[in-house]
């Protein structure tokens, strides 16, 4: 349970609402769209998460009883706003383009400036999302903004050692495997050892445009 509360969000539970107010963007692709979330987002949001909740939870911070509430939701996007004018992360939710479904995210966390000008990137699908190349898309789609309208230089990411999904969209976006930190982060309630993958700008603008 302590694991639990530790990985909750910060501030929860909170004390005052934050209201969330993100920037008018949206990344389109052939396939996919991405946004900022908005409070009427909740009940796809949830839905899907809990559908997802075996396929997620090996993967992701320990879930908070309450994190499929409304409460904990609105308080999450104020969180996540708040970040984003402060220039600390990016978080969008994902949509699949013909019918507007939601079906998963991709955030920019931990944005460093300074001489650093990197951050790091994380994302989920849901479960009967994957295998249909949404995140490779989708993370394109991301990269060039980080890259471009964010200016950064490097994004990082790291993984599981036995998720091979991840380390496969990893590589085949062009991600190359730098390491293994011991218990690097605390995965569903464990401090867990992760390969750590990293791309430069420089690397990404040799790429071209979106490869499948
Ligand atoms: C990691 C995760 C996002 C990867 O999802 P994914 O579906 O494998 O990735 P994509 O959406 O890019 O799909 C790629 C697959 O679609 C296939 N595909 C089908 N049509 C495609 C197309 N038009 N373009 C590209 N790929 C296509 C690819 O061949 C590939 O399948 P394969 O792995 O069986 O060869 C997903 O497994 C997930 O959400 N896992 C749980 C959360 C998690 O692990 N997050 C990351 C923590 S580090």
């Amino acid at each position: 349970m302590l694991g639990v509360m530790k990985n909750a969000l910060p501030f929860w539970p909170a004390r005052k609402a934050l209201k969330a107010h993100f920037p008018a963007l949206r990344l389109t692709g052939p396939r996919v769209i991405l946004r900022p979330p908005l409070p009427g987002d909740f009940a796809d949001w949830v839905d899907l998460r809990e559908r997802s909740r075996d396929h997620l939870t090996p993967f992701e911070p320990a879930w908070h009883p309450k994190s499929l509430t409304a409460e904990y939701f609105a308080h999450r996007i104020g969180i996540q706003s708040r970040d984003w004018e402060r220039g600390l992360s990016c978080s969008f939710l994902l949509f699949r383009a013909p019918d507007n479904a939601l079906i998963g995210g991709v955030n920019l966390n931990n944005i460093c400036r300074g001489s650093a000008q990197f951050a790091s990137l994380g994302y989920w699908l849901g479960e009967e999302h994957q295998g249909q190349g949404y995140m490779h898309e989708a993370l394109r789609l991301v990269m060039t903004y980080a890259f471009t309208a964010q200016k950064l230089h490097r994004l990082n990411a790291a993984s599981l050692p036995h998720n091979g999904r991840s380390i496969k969209l990893l590589r085949h976006l062009g991600f190359e495997e730098e390491g293994f930190a011991k218990a690097y982060l605390e995965i569903n309630g464990e401090w867990q050892d992760h390969v750590l993958f990293g791309l430069n700008e420089e690397t990404f603008k040799r790429q071209g445009p979106i490869i499948a």
